[in-house]
């Protein structure tokens, strides 16, 4: 579950450095209900930052029931999908532009040959739902500065420069409101390596200064904003009815001043319900904290968060990338990353003729399956009552930033309902009775989420806690529910 971290503002380096978390200041002034966040500074002052603390729990509520997203990395990158005349390009599927230094005009040239007729906004809604996600994120434009809409902004875009000439933002918008999915989209607000002034960072580890290797790239960032990104955040915000629902920022560069920022922020203000990142720049940190490719060993007390990774080691779909994770892998990140309270936005990277790699399909497909049996112990709960079960910082071993390092446990997480501690086992204690010490409420019964019948398993109260004698049979290898029912 190792894989390279990121993240974006100050609280989050706590989280990934491993030391332990007292909740922030802001924590603390959400908890008491004051002003969110208190960013004096900002020439234009965010709705998350002068709103109430009941504005940002109910602007919150569907994302913190939802837990399990699907996020879509989908564009022109699928067709050379890793190889560039003919040789594998390392490095991330939809960085295939910078990392291959192709010329801006031969990148875009791929454009008429983007015909995905196999595209069905109704197969990919219909597979979220299948995988029990709620909502799903998809690419409106990447780093490419390709628009996956329909743009009066700028031509480069699907409608106007394919034979294909359909908005699939538009599709996907028609078929979630039908099927009852949340819509959000992904716009690389900064970074765009094909528009004059946007601007370009060289590698992913999204280090400055950024970096050109084509004159058609040159040009004022201001006026690249002004002209096309500032524009086509304004279509997306108004062009698709309620959604979308969440606006997914990225890497942010230096260029990306808090008066430029700002006024994004100002139209974003207009929509009152609308949720966006971190990755905005600028210094705003927007509603959610964005670990990518990592789950935080502690969350991110205070703050709502979603955990963003690849089932291989791309977002957009490269055809020599078969290293995928297994379905326990992604179920138990899942679970794993309820247990902290944050969300878990998981990656599929569709092929340049629209269909879903076949192995993205099937581990959805067997996720669903887990979650349809177990997924009250997933959906609208709370983080754990305990918190030592998700493992411990070493006292001799460090992490790369000289921390302490954390040292996951994998065989049980736990989350919280109103009346119920879910107990999701990872390793099944076969002969012996499962033991629970420091039970922090008074426990009335127990049974496992799989049996319909609930029947009742015995508890045995000791002095150091409880014992719940399980059946010999796990009900499920990957993780069996145990339900706790508490007074
Ligand atoms: C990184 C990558 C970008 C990807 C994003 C997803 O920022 O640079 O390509 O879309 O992560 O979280």
């Amino acid at each position: 579950m190792k894989a390279s971290r990121r993240d974006f503002s100050k609280s989050c380096v706590l989280a990934a450095t491993g030391a332990v978390m007292e909740p922030t200041v802001r924590a603390l002034a959400q908890i008491q209900g004051e002003h969110i966040q208190t960013a004096a500074t900002h020439p234009v002052r965010s709705i998350q930052e002068t709103g109430t603390l009941g504005e940002k729990n109910e602007r919150m509520k569907w994302f913190r029931e939802a837990r399990f997203g699907m996020f879509i990395h989908w564009g022109l990158y699928a067709i050379p999908a890793g190889r560039w005349h003919g040789t594998q390009v390392p490095g991330i599927g939809e960085w295939i532009l910078n990392s291959a230094s192709i010329p801006v005009a031969e990148y875009k040239a791929l454009a008429a040959r983007f015909n995905p007729t196999r595209f069905s906004a109704a197969r990919i809604v219909g597979l979220a739902k299948s995988a029990g996600m709620k909502y799903i994120v998809i690419t409106s434009k990447h780093h490419d500065g390709f628009a996956m809409f329909d743009s009066k902004a700028d031509r480069f875009n699907i409608v106007q420069a394919t034979p294909f000439k359909r908005d699939p933002l538009k599709e996907l918008a028609a078929e979630c409101r039908k099927q009852g999915v949340k819509l959000g989209f992904y716009h690389s607000q900064d970074q765009d390596w094909t528009a004059s002034g946007g601007a370009a960072l060289k590698t992913d580890d999204h280090k400055p200064p950024t970096y050109h290797w084509d004159p058609a790239q040159d040009g004022s960032f201001p006026e690249y904003l002004h002209r096309k990104a500032i524009p086509q955040i304004r279509e997306l915000l108004t062009n698709y009815g309620e959604f979308p629902a969440i606006v997914w920022f990225d890497t942010p560069t230096k260029d990306m001043t808090p008066e430029l920022a700002g006024e994004i922020v100002t139209i974003l203000n207009e929509h009152p319900k609308l949720i966006w990142n971190n990755r905005l720049g600028g210094g705003y940190s927007g509603d959610t904290e964005t670990p990518e490719q990592y789950i935080p060993s502690q969350g991110f007390p205070g703050r709502d968060w979603e955990s963003c990774m690849t089932m291989n080691d791309t977002w957009g779909y490269k055809q020599d990338d078969t290293n995928f994770k297994s379905t326990e892998t992604l179920l138990r990140n899942l679970i794993d990353i309820a247990s902290k309270g944050g969300n878990f936005l998981l990656n599929i990277g569709p092929m340049a003729t629209g269909e879903v790699p076949s192995t993205e399909v099937e581990r959805l497909h067997e996720m669903g399956k887990w979650l349809a049996v177990n997924g009250a112990s997933i959906y609208a709960t709370q983080p754990t009552l305990f918190g030592a079960e998700a493992g411990a910082f070493s006292t001799t071993e460090k992490d790369k930033s000289g921390n302490p390092k954390f040292m996951p446990s994998w065989k049980w997480r736990s989350t919280t309902a109103a009346d119920k501690i879910y107990i999701h086992l990872f390793e099944w204690p076969h002969s012996i009775p499962f033991h629970l010490d420091k039970i922090p409420r008074e426990v009335r019964g127990a049974y496992l989420l799989a049996d319909k019948t609930k029947t009742p398993l015995k508890v045995t109260k000791r002095e150091n806690g409880l014992d719940v004698t399980l059946p010999e049979q796990a009900p499920n290898p990957i993780a069996s529910v145990l339900v706790l029912t508490t007074a």
